[in-house]
C-alpha cells in the first residue's frame, strides 16, 4: 500500500500570526504529539499544518490584530513553500517566487498521487465527519482509492440471470473483470435502451396492421395457381382472337367468291380451235384469191378500155394504126368482133368481180366466225379463270374455329381475381408476420433489457455484492485497526446505501455516525482516515480529534501509533491530545514519539520576544 519512501517528507515548520499562533516553529519528526489544555492552540498548528499542505485556510485564519497569516513548510528536496494569507487572499511561494495554487497542487499530486481535495479529507477528520455514506463510498471510487472490480464469472454468480440476459451482458461487458462504474454505466444505457425498444415495439406493432383472411396455401402454390390460370387465360384470349381473325377471313373470302361468282357468266363450251385456225386460213386464202382476182379485174379492164379505144378508133376514118391516115377501109366487121369481144370482157369483168365481191362476203363470214369463236374463247378463259380462282378460294377457305367457352373465360377471370386477392393477403400476412418477428426480436432483446435493469439495478444488491467482496478486505483490516483502540466493537462497512459504518456490539448494531459516542467517533474517524491513507499512499496523517477520547482511550489510541504499519507508511503523523496526568506520564516514556508540549502563553511570548 506504499509509494516511495519520504515523498513527502517535510524538513521544517514554521507559522506566523495563524488562528491563535503568532510564532511557532517546529521540526516534525514521524509521530508528533501536541499537548496541552484547552485553547493553548494545538488546532491553530494542526489548522496551520493543513493549510500549508492543501492550500485551505480554515475561517478566520488571521491571528487577531495581524494583517497576514503566514505558514511557511520547507520540503528538503522541492525547496520552501510559502503560503500567505491576508484579508481574502491567498498567496503561495515556492523559493520566494509568487506560483499558483494549481501548480502546487499539480507538484504535490505527482509528487503524492493525492488530489488536494483528497488531502484536505486526510488531514481533517471534520470533513470526514460531514460526509454521508454514500458520498464517502462515492469519493472513495471517484479518487481511485477503491478499485471495484469483479471477475466475469463472480458477477454472473451474483446475478440471477437468463442465457439471452448473460449474452447481452457479456456483449456490453466484453472484459475478464468488470468495475463498479462499468456496471452503473451499463445500468443506465440498459434503462435508456429499454425504452427505447418499448417505443420501437409499439411504433412496429401498430405499424404491423392486422391479417386479413388466412390463407391455407403456401405463396408459392398461390404463384403456382396464379401461373396456370394467367397461362389458361392467355391461351382462351387467344383463342378468342384467332376465332375472330378466323371469322373475319371466312367473311372475306366469302365475299370474294360470291363477287367472282357474280362475274361468272353463262357457262359455255370450249370453242373449237381448229375452227377458228381454219377461219384464219380461210380468211388468208380469201384475201390471196380476191388479190388475185382484182389482178385480173384491173387486166380485164385495162384490156376493155384498150380495146373500147380501139373501137373508137375503127369507127373513125381514121387509120386505127395511125390516126394521120384516112383510111376507108369497112372495119364492121372487125368493129363487130372487137365488140363482141370488149362485150365478153365486160361480162368477164362483172363476173370476176361478182366473184370479188362473192369472196368478200365469204371472208366476212369467216371473219364473224373466227369473232365469235375468239370472243367464245376469251369468255370460255374468264369464266374459268373466275373458277379456278372460286375453287382456290373455296379450297383455301380458313378452317372454321371454335369459339372459347365464355363461360370458362368469366370464371377463369373470377378465379384470376381470386388468386389476387389471396396473394394480396399473403403479402399482408407476410408483413405482418415479419412486423411479428421483429416485434418478438425486439420483445426479446427488451427481455434481456429488462433483466440488466433489474439485476444490476445497484439498489438491489448487485452493488451491494461487488462493494462487499471489495470492501471485504478492507473491513477485515478496519477491524484489525479497530479491535486496537475499540476492543469492545466489531465494525462493519455496509454498502447497501453507499458506505455506512455500523458498530456490532454483540447482537445490537448501531449506525456509528448516529450512536457511537464522541470519543468512540473519534477513533472510528482515526481508523477511516488511516485507511484512506493507505488506500492511497498519502504519508501525511493531521488527527486533530482526540477530545472526545478520555485518558485511557487516549492512551490506547497512542500506542496503536507506534506500530510499525503506521511507522512504515507515514512520513509525518501529527495529534493533538489534551494534557491529562496519565497521558503525560505515558508519553514520557514513549521514545519515539516527538511530543510537543504547549501553553497559550509560550506561542504568544516567542511572538512577543
Ligand atoms: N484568529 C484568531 N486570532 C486570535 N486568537 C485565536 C484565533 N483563532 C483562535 N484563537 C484562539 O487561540 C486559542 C487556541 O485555540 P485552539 O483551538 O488552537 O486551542 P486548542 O489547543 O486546540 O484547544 P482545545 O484543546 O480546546 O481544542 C484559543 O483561545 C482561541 O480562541
Ligand atoms: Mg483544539
Amino acid at each position: 500500500m506504499t509509494k516511495g519512501a519520504d515523498r513527502m517528507k517535510i524538513g521544517h515548520i514554521r507559522i506566523t500570526d495563524f488562528k491563535g499562533v503568532r510564532k511557532f516553529q517546529m521540526t516534525p519528526a514521524k509521530v508528533n504529539i501536541l499537548v496541552g489544555a484547552n485553547g493553548t492552540g494545538k488546532s491553530s498548528v494542526l489548522q496551520a499544518i493543513r493549510y500549508g499542505i492543501t492550500g485551505n485556510a480554515p475561517s478566520e485564519p488571521i491571528a487577531g490584530g495581524c494583517d497576514k497569516g503566514v505558514v511557511e513548510l520547507q520540503f528538503p528536496d522541492i525547496g520552501t513553500l510559502t503560503r500567505t494569507v491576508s484579508s481574502g487572499r491567498n498567496e503561495v511561494r515556492l523559493n520566494g517566487k509568487v506560483t499558483t495554487q494549481k501548480s502546487i497542487s499539480e507538484l504535490l499530486e505527482k509528487r503524492t498521487g493525492t488530489s488536494s481535495t483528497t488531502a484536505e479529507l486526510m488531514t481533517s477528520a471534520e470533513a470526514l465527519s460531514n460526509l454521508s455514506s454514500g458520498e464517502l463510498s462515492a469519493y472513495l471510487m471517484e479518487n481511485n482509492l477503491l478499485a471495484v472490480k469483479v471477475k466475469w464469472e463472480m458477477l454472473l454468480s451474483f446475478c440471477n440471470m437468463t442465457s439471452a440476459g448473460e449474452a447481452l451482458l457479456k456483449k456490453l461487458l466484453p472484459g475478464a473483470e468488470i468495475n463498479l462504474g462499468d456496471i452503473d454505466q451499463i445500468w443506465n444505457q440498459s434503462k435508456r435502451q429499454r425504452r427505447i425498444l418499448k417505443q420501437e415495439i409499439q411504433e412496429t406493432s401498430m405499424r404491423m396492421g392486422t391479417k386479413t383472411i388466412p390463407i391455407e396455401e403456401s405463396a408459392e402454390q398461390v404463384e403456382d395457381s396464379m401461373k396456370q390460370l394467367l397461362e389458361e387465360q392467355g391461351e382462351l384470349q387467344a383463342g378468342v382472337k384467332s376465332y375472330e381473325a378466323a371469322k373475319r377471313e371466312r367473311e372475306r373470302v366469302q365475299r370474294e367468291i360470291r363477287e367472282k361468282e357474280a362475274k361468272l357468266g353463262d357457262d359455255l363450251e370450249k370453242p373449237d380451235e381448229n375452227m377458228i385456225r381454219q377461219a384464219e386460213n380461210e380468211i388468208r386464202r380469201l384475201d390471196q384469191e380476191i388479190i388475185n382476182l382484182q389482178g385480173v379485174v384491173t387486166t380485164i379492164k385495162t384490156n376493155g378500155n384498150n380495146m373500147y379505144k380501139i373501137l373508137n378508133g375503127l369507127s373513125s376514118d381514121t387509120c386505127p394504126i395511125s390516126p394521120k391516115l384516112k383510111c376507108s377501109t369497112d372495119k364492121t366487121s372487125i368493129k363487130a368482133e372487137l365488140q363482141t369481144e370488149i362485150d365478153n370482157l365486160m361480162r368477164e369483168y362483172t363476173k370476176q368481180k361478182e366473184r370479188v365481191t362473192e369472196l368478200d362476203r365469204q371472208k366476212n363470214e369467216w371473219y364473224q366466225t373466227k369473232n365469235r369463236l375468239e370472243s367464245q374463247m376469251r369468255n370460255y378463259q374468264v369464266r374459268k379463270s373466275l373458277e379456278e380462282q372460286i375453287a382456290y378460294l373455296r379450297e383455301h377457305m380458313p378452317e372454321e374455329r371454335k369459339m372459347p367457352s365464355a363461360e370458362r373465360i368469366k370464371e377463369i377471370a373470377i378465379q384470376i381475381e381470386e388468386m389476387n386477392k389471396k396473394r394480396a393477403a399473403i403479402i399482408q400476412n407476410m408483413t405482418v408476420e415479419e412486423h411479428k418477428l421483429i416485434v418478438e426480436e425486439k420483445k426479446n432483446q427488451l427481455n434481456a433489457y429488462e433483466e440488466l435493469v433489474r439485476e444490476l439495478d445497484p439498489r438491489k444488491g448487485i452493488r451491494q455484492k461487488i462493494l462487499e467482496r471489495s470492501l471485504k478486505p478492507l473491513e477485515d483490516y478496519f477491524n484489525l485497526s479497530v479491535r486496537k483502540i475499540l476492543p469492545k466493537y466489531k465494525v462493519r462497512l455496509d454498502c447497501s446505501d453507499g458506505f455506512r459504518i455500523e458498530l456490532l456490539d454483540g447482537d445490537k448494531v448501531y449506525d456509528a455516525s448516529k450512536s457511537a459516542s464522541s470519543g468512540e467517533r473519534a477513533r472510528i474517524w482515526f481508523v477511516l482516515m488511516d485507511l484512506i491513507n493507505a488506500l492511497s499512499s498519502y504519508r501525511i496523517l493531521v488527527f486533530d480529534n482526540t477530545d472526545g477520547m478520555d485518558a485511557d482511550a487516549l492512551i490506547s489510541f497512542l500506542d496503536m501509533l507506534s506500530s510499525p504499519d503506521l511507522q512504515q507508511r507515514y512520513d509525518h503523523i501529527f495529534v493533538s491530545v489534551i494534557n491529562y496526568k496519565e497521558v503525560i506520564e505515558y508519553l514520557t516514556q514513549k521514545k519515539e514519539f516527538s511530543v510537543i508540549q504547549i501553553a497559550s502563553d509560550q506561542l504568544k511570548e516567542a511572538a512577543a520576544a
